[in-house]
């Protein structure tokens, strides 16, 4: 029987995600959720590849919408450069529209890799508040919009062939991801 200190200490451990290094790490959630954030503190900045600076790479501005086929089209081509070459890669998009999570499960599949979705579970009240804070600014009906792909993707990704599944809510913001050798 545990007392209710050790009890508190154990339900605050940080959850752990264990993944080999062949892996697609694929990040999904809102615009605001964190993605980027949660990223960028635990990986080498050339092991995620961001559809937002894919945009950037193209036309100068990370809000352009004329310009998704082609960021896209990069965004794909970098990734799967990387799977080639065996290098553990992260996927910085929504990844909420099931299209965009198939092509990244099939080219996972395709370069025999495991395939790891991380979805972030965070109330659309939050991203807002973290969106405004932030010189990036989303239109509000984005995230609503966000919101209802999210509640849709909690419920098809089971069904969608990933090897792991991970749903992060505000509280697991400081999840460890271990890559085993
Ligand atoms: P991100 O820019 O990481 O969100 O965080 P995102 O999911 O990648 O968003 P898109 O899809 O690219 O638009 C958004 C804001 O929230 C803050 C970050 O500092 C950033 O300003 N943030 C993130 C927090 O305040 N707490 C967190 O745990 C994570
Ligand atoms: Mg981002």
């Amino acid at each position: 029987m545990y007392s209710n200190g050790e009890r508190t200490s154990l339900m605050s451990m940080p959850k752990i995600i264990k993944v080999p290094r062949r892996t697609l790490l694929v990040l999904c959630g809102p615009a605001g959720s964190g993605k980027s954030t949660f990223a960028a503190q635990r990986f080498t900045a050339t092991n995620i590849v961001s559809s937002d600076l894919c945009r950037a790479m193209i036309c100068d501005d990370e809000n352009n919408q004329q310009v998704n086929r082609d960021t896209f089209e990069l965004f794909y081509f970098i990734i799967q450069k990387r799977l080639f070459l065996g290098r553990f890669t992260v996927a910085d998009s929504t990844a909420l529209q099931s299209d965009a999570r198939r092509k990244l499960r099939d080219l996972s599949r395709r370069f025999g890799y495991l395939g790891c979705l991380l979805i972030f579970n965070i109330p659309p009240e939050v991203c807002l508040e973290r969106n405004k804070a932030r010189h990036r600014l989303v239109e509000e009906q984005v995230i609503a919009h966000h919101a209802g792909l999210l509640e849709r993707t909690l419920l098809d990704a089971p069904y969608e062939g990933w090897e792991q599944v991970h749903v992060l809510g505000e509280q697991d913001m400081d999840t460890r991801v271990e890559i085993e050798l």
